[in-house]
């Protein structure tokens, strides 16, 4: 472990300078290495055992290992190369406070609400909640609670594989990224296939969102609100878990609507107040903006990024509001919801008056 540390520091210098170097050109985000940076062949070194138990895969880490760092300013691994989605010391290395998927420091460190409780973190308590809320019911593919194998991901998560199949030597430099490369983010289940077979579809941003801004993000795949299995959307996916809160059943198909609608176009109607989206002026439409995401239903026709966002297309979804790690706001939140006031006197022009306009004051 010492070794490794001094290894790591060492190798700190210059590997800052070539991820620069990474970061501004590379599209393909597959991993790159001296394989010895991930790989132990025998799980030894120098006569004793790297970890107690050796890994699948002949890795010398687990995920949580690999994709942690003790400081609160560390978004990259210096030695492999691997995005931080769980800082040790309170992360500051962003405006988010975390990379696009957010930072599980704040379930562990604030509480059950603030995150996804992965119980192969050390130190993360269970979640009150004993399953996951609106878990598929319908008695056909409802998952048993009391069967472990379903449990483990549908009532509590107890690691990352609950909802990543990871293939991190998949080749991802495609510009929308789907099963050849892994799926994006290698966001599927790791146990059974979904309906139609299908993990997420989308862009990657190159650095994980650790810069972003109108023009530099991840793209996010929309579809059909209540649709399952077929349309690859980031929805359709944490409806896996949550379906009640994506189908038309519990949501409803229109204004006025039973549950917040996901995978649905904003209104172009120029009689609402969606078609002023992010607007800078009160009168215009406004760019893409990162803190509340829109998906596109088809992205076949982006080459990168964009910043334009088309009402009566462009679609609100679960990471409109929510990002999947953590944050430090509850339930997982992008922003604070008690700023949220209407009328004016919060936390005026973000969050949900990003979309609902006219609410603001
Ligand atoms: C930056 C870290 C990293 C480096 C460098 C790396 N690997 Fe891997 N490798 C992984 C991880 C993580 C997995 C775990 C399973 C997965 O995601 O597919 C893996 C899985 C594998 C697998 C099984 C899955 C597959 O895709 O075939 C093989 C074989 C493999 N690595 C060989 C190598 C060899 C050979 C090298 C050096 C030329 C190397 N790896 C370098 C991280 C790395
Ligand atoms: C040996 C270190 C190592 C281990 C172990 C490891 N990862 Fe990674 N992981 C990496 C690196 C390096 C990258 C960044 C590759 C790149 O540049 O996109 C990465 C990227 C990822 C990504 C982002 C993929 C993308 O499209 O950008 C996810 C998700 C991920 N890993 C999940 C996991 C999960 C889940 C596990 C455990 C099953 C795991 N990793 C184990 C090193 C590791
Ligand atoms: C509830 C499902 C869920 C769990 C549990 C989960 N992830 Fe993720 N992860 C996601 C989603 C969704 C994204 C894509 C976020 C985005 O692009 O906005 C993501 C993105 C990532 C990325 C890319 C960096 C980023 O922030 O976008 C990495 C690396 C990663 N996850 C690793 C992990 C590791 C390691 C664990 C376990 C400690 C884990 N994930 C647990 C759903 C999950
Ligand atoms: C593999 C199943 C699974 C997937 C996929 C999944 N979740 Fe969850 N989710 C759970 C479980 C189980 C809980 C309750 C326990 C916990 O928080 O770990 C939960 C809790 C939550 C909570 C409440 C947090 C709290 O503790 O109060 C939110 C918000 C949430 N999920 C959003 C999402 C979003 C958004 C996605 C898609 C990016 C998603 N989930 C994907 C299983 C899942
Ligand atoms: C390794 C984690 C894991 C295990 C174990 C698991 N699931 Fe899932 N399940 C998921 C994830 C993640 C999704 C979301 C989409 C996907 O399939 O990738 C999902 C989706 C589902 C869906 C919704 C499919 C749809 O069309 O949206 C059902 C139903 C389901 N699971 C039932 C079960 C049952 C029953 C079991 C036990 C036999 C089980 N799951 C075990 C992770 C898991
Ligand atoms: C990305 C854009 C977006 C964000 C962010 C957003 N909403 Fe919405 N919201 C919509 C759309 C689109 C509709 C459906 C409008 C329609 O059918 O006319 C909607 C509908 C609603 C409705 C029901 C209105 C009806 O006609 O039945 C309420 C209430 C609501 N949102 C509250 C919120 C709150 C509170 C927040 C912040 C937590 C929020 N929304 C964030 C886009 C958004
Ligand atoms: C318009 C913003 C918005 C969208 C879109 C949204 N959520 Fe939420 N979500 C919230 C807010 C705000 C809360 C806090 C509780 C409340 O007001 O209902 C919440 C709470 C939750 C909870 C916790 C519920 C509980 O019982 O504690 C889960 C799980 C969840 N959301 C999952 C999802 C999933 C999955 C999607 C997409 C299918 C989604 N959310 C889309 C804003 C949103």
């Amino acid at each position: 472990m010492k070794i490794q540390r001094l290894i790591h520091l060492a190798a700190l210098t210059i590997i800052a300078c070539l991820s620069l170097f990474f970061v501004f050109n590379s599209a393909s985000a597959k991993v790159s290495g001296s394989c010895a940076n991930c790989h132990t062949m025998h799980n030894s070194q120098g006569g004793s055992a790297l970890n107690s138990d050796a890994i699948e895969t002949l890795l010398a880490n687990d995920c949580v290992g690999c994709h942690s760092a003790t400081s609160g300013s560390t978004w990259k691994d210096a030695t492999t190369g691997a995005p931080i989605v769980y800082n040790i010391a309170e992360p500051s290395f962003n405006d988010a406070k975390g990379l696009a998927g957010g930072n599980f420091y704040w379930v562990v460190n604030k509480g059950d609400e603030y995150g996804h409780n992965v119980l192969s973190i050390p130190g993360m308590p269970s979640d009150e909640l004993t399953e996951a809320p609106g878990i598929p019911t319908e008695a056909d593919v409802a998952p048993d609670p009391v069967d472990p194998t379903c449990g483990n991901c549908h009532v509590q998560i107890d690691d990352c594989t609950s909802c990543h199949k990871p293939a991190h030597h998949a080749d991802d430099s495609a510009t929308v990224v789907g099963e050849t490369g892994g799926w994006y983010r290698f966001l599927k289940s790791g146990s059974h296939e979904h309906d139609g077979g299908g993990g997420v579809e989308g862009i990657e941003d190159p650095d994980w969102e650790q810069t972003k801004d109108e023009l530099k993000h991840n793209e996010y795949k929309g579809g059909v609100l209540g649709v399952h299995g077929v349309d690859k959307s980031m929805s359709d996916y944490c409806a896996g878990c949550h379906r009640d809160f994506h189908d038309t059943e519990f949501v409803g198909t229109s204004s006025p609507w039973l549950r917040h609608p996901n995978n649905y176009a904003l209104p172009e109607d120029t009689d609402k107040e969606y078609y002023l989206y992010n607007t800078p002026d009160g009168t215009n439409i406004g760019y893409y903006n990162p803190q509340a995401p829109v998906a596109r239903p088809d992205l076949s026709s982006y080459s990168t990024s964009s910043r334009t966002v088309t009402p009566g297309t462009d679609q609100v979804f679960c990471l409109s509001c929510h990002r999947p790690h953590g944050t430090e706001y509850k339930d997982i939140l992008r922003w604070n919801y008690d700023g949220m006031i209407a009328g004016g006197g919060g936390d005026d022009g973000t969050g949900c008056f990003i979309c609902h306009t006219t609410k603001d004051g």
